[in-house]
């Protein structure tokens, strides 16, 4: 279902980890909370005009991501989020926009998804164990 990919030190033991696979964003209606508005802001983010806006938006997920907890705080978690989208984009080539996950719904995490520049998609989900994040791959395309 996806890709792990595990960073080992010298000494072969592993300190950091993710995961990944291709997905969708599907404009499923009011049943999975994709409203109407939530729907427009997304595109309004994408800068999309009304011509060119659809239903449906492939995607790159990271499933898993985790660092080795004697590293928690020392800033490897930021160098992983920026090797992953680096990645991402020259080696995986995703031809897609956004890459989303579902963070826990944990002050932790969410700080740093925050701080990696990853958006709320839904506001149903804000009581959830889990959110919808994402992260325009656009940012990274050189102007
Ligand atoms: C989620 C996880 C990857 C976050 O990594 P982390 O190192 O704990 O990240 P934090 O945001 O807590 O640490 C940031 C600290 O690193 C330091 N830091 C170093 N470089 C930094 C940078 N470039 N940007 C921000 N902070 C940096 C800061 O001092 C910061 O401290 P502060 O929050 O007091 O300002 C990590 O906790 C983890 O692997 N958890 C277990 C698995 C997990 O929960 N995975 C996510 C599932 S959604």
């Amino acid at each position: 279902m996806a890709n792990t990919y595990l960073f080992e030190d010298e000494k072969g033991s592993v300190f950091a980890f993710f995961s990944i696979s291709n997905d969708c964003l599907n404009d499923l209606g009011d049943e999975q909370g994709y409203t109407n508005n939530i729907w427009n802001r997304l595109h309004r983010f994408l800068g999309l005009p009304n011509a060119k806006r659809i239903g449906q938006y492939p995607a790159i997920k990271i499933g898993r991501l985790g660092v080795h907890k004697d590293l928690h705080g020392s800033g490897i978690a930021y160098e992983l989020m920026d090797f992953i989208k680096g990645w991402v984009m020259i080696d995986h080539k995703p031809a897609c926009r956004l890459l989303i996950l579902d963070a826990v719904n944990e002050p932790k995490q969410v700080k740093y998804y925050d701080r990696n520049n990853f958006k709320f998609l839904l506001k149903s989900d804000e009581a959830g164990k889990t959110r919808i994040m994402y992260y325009d791959l656009e940012k990274l395309m050189p102007i």
